[in-house]
C-alpha cells in the first residue's frame, strides 16, 4: 500500500488566538507565520479578517510574506465576511484559501443562529458559491458537526461540494467526540455522500475531554481524513485544539501503523513552540509531550542507565528530531555582531530591520555581562522582546531598584517612560514583585485585575533568565505580557509593562463563534 500524505493545517493564529489573552499583533503573526513556513506547514490559517481592521491587516501581511504554505482566512458564511477574506488574501505571494464555517447542529442553529435548517442549507450553498467565484481553494466547516444530525450534515456537505468546496473540515467544536465514534463518523460521511471523493476530508478537534489528538488520529486512521487542523502547543479556545507537535510526531513515530507522511520539518517544532509561548505568554507545561521541558529528561537512575546503554530502551524519538538543541552554549561575552547574527539565522530568526538587529545585539551584550554562557533559549527570549517592540508603546522601563529581606518591608523604585517623559514610581509591598506592580500601577492607574503571574526559567541553573508571564483583565479584555531577565523582579516589571501596553493598544476583535 503506497504511503499517502497527511496535510497539516495550522490554526495557531486563528483558533489559538481565541485563547484568553493570546491575541497577536500583525508583526507577531508575521514572525509566527515565517516559523510555520520554515516548519513546512501546508496551510497557515492567519486569522479571521472580518474580526477587526487589525486582523485584516495581519492576514494581508502574512499572505504578502508567505510563498510556500497556503494562507487561509476564516469567514462566516455571509458575503460581507467572505469578501473581507478575499480582499485580505487576493494579493498573496503564494496560494490562498477561503475557509467558511456555519453551524449545523440543532442546538447551534436554533439558539445561536436562530435559523431553520433550510435557511442554513441555503446559506451554506450560497456562501461557497460566492467564495468560489474569487478563489479556487474553498474549505467548508459545519460547526459543531459532532453534535449535528447525520442526515442533515450529509445534505449540506453534498451541496457545498457541488458548489465547489475542495476541503470539508469536520469540527468537534466543543470537544464532545470520542475516538472510535468520531473516526466512524468521518468514514460514514465519506461513504454516504456521493461526491465525497471530490474533496479532501479534514478534522478540527477541541480538547475539552483531553481527546483532541486521539480523535484527530482516529479520524485519519478509521475515517480516512487526510488533513488535520491543529495548533502549536495545542493552544486554542478553552482547553485548546489538537496539538500540532503531537499529531506530527505520532504519525512519524508510528509510520508502521498510520502509513502516512507529513511535510513537516520536525526539527523546527521546538523553536515554533518557544516562539508561540513567548509571543502569547502561554507557558508550556514541563510534562507536555514533545515540547515540554521534561519530555526528554530522564530523571530516574534506571532510565538514565538504560538510555546511556541503548537510547531506544526509553526513547521513541530523539530530542534532536524535534529541535531540542540540547542546551548548546552558543555565544559569550566576546562574541561579535556577525556571530550573533549568524546564530539568529541558524535559529530561523529574522528581525525586520537593521535597527532591530542593533538593539538586539546591544541587549545580548548586556545579557552576556550578567551571564557567562548564552544558550539558544536565551537568544530566543531576548529577540522575542526585541521583535515584539514597536517603539511607540505607552509605557517603558528605564531603570529600577528594589529591596527585600527578613527585617525590612519590601520596596520598589522605578523610572518609567511614558511616551517621551520619564516618571518615577515607588511603592512598598508584601514582596518585591508586589511592590513593583504596585509602583507601576500607582502611575499607570490602569485599574486592571491581575489574573495570573508565573515565572519560568529559560534554561537550567540559577543564573538562568527568568521568563515571567502576567495576565491582566480590564473591561472584558484579557491580555498576557511576557518579560525576561536574569533578575526575575526586573522580568516581572517588564512583563507587567508589556501587558499594560497590550491593554492600551485598543484591539477590538470579534470572536467568530460568538457573533453573527
Ligand atoms: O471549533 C470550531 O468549530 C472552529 C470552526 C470555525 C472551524 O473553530
Ligand atoms: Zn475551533
Amino acid at each position: 500500500m503506497s504511503t499517502e500524505k497527511l496535510i497539516i493545517f495550522d490554526t495557531t493564529m486563528r483558533d489559538g488566538e481565541q485563547s484568553p489573552g493570546a491575541s497577536m499583533t500583525r508583526d507577531e503573526k508575521l514572525r509566527i507565520a515565517r516559523q510555520l513556513e520554515r516548519m513546512r506547514v501546508d496551510v497557515i490559517e492567519a486569522g479571521f479578517p472580518a474580526s477587526s481592521n487589525g486582523d485584516f491587516e495581519a492576514v494581508r501581511a502574512v499572505a504578502g510574506a508567505i510563498r510556500e504554505s497556503i494562507v487561509a482566512g476564516l469567514c462566516r458564511a455571509n458575503d460581507k465576511d467572505i469578501q473581507r477574506g478575499i480582499d485580505a488574501l487576493k494579493d498573496a505571494k503564494g496560494p490562498w484559501r477561503i475557509h467558511i464555517f456555519l453551524a449545523t447542529s440543532p442546538l447551534h442553529m436554533a439558539k445561536k443562529l436562530r435559523m431553520t435548517p433550510e435557511q442554513v442549507f441555503e446559506q451554506a450553498r450560497l456562501s461557497v458559491r460566492y467564495a468560489k467565484n474569487a478563489c479556487p481553494d474553498v474549505e467548508f466547516s459545519p460547526e459543531d458537526a459532532s453534535r449535528s444530525e447525520p442526515d442533515f450534515l450529509c445534505r449540506v456537505l453534498e451541496a457545498v461540494i457541488k458548489e465547489g468546496a475542495t476541503t470539508i473540515n469536520i469540527p468537534d467544536t466543543v470537544g464532545y467526540a470520542v475516538p472510535e465514534q468520531f473516526g466512524e463518523m468521518i468514514l460514514n460521511l465519506r461513504k454516504r455522500i456521493p461526491n465525497s471523493d471530490k474533496a479532501v476530508w479534514s478534522v478540527h478537534c477541541h480538547n475539552d475531554l483531553g481527546m483532541a489528538v486521539a480523535n484527530s488520529l482516529a479520524a485519519v486512521r478509521i475515517g480516512g481524513a487526510r488533513q488535520i487542523e491543529c495548533t502549536v502547543n495545542g493552544l486554542g479556545e478553552r482547553a485548546g485544539n489538537t496539538s500540532l507537535e503531537e499529531v506530527v510526531m505520532a504519525v512519524r513515530t508510528r509510520k508502521d501503523f498510520f502509513n502516512l507522511v507529513t511535510n513537516i520539518d520536525t526539527t523546527q517544532i521546538v523553536p515554533a513552540s518557544r516562539l508561540v509561548s513567548q509571543i502569547t505568554g502561554f507557558v508550556v507545561q514541563p510534562n507536555k509531550a514533545v515540547v515540554g521541558a521534561n519530555a526528554f529528561a530522564h530523571a530516574s537512575g534506571i532510565h538514565q542507565d538504560g538510555v546511556l546503554k541503548a537510547r531506544e530502551t526509553y526513547e521513541i524519538m530523539t530530542a534532536e528530531d524535534v529541535g531540542w538543541s540540547a542546551n548548546k552554549i552558543v555565544l559569550g561575552k566576546l562574541s561579535g555582531r556577525n556571530a550573533f547574527r549568524q546564530r539568529l539565522k541558524e535559529l530561523g530568526v529574522e528581525l525586520d530591520n537593521e535597527d532591530g538587529y542593533n538593539k538586539a545585539f546591544q541587549r545580548f551584550k548586556d545579557l552576556a555581562d550578567k551571564k557567562a554562557e548564552i544558550f539558544d533559549e536565551d537568544l530566543l527570549a531576548l529577540v522575542a522582546q526585541e521583535a515584539g517592540a514597536t517603539g511607540d508603546e505607552e509605557w517603558g522601563l528605564v531603570s529600577m531598584r528594589q529591596g527585600s529581606g527578613t527585617s525590612e518591608k519590601p520596596f520598589a523604585s522605578l523610572v518609567l517612560r511614558a511616551k517621551s517623559s520619564e516618571i518615577k514610581a515607588e511603592s512598598k509591598g508584601d514582596g518585591p514583585v508586589d511592590a513593583t506592580f504596585k509602583a507601576i500601577e500607582g502611575v499607570a492607574k490602569s485599574g486592571a485585575e491581575l489574573l495570573l503571574y508565573s515565572v519560568n526559567a529559560v534554561t537550567q541553573g540559577t543564573e538562568s533568565q527568568g521568563e515571567v508571564t502576567v495576565r491582566l483583565a480590564k473591561g472584558g479584555r484579557i491580555v498576557n505580557g511576557v518579560g525576561a531577565d536574569t533578575d526575575i523582579i526586573v522580568a516581572s516589571a517588564k512583563a507587567y509593562i508589556s501587558a499594560l501596553n497590550k491593554l492600551a493598544s485598543k484591539v477590538e476583535r470579534l470572536n467568530p463563534q460568538y457573533q453573527l
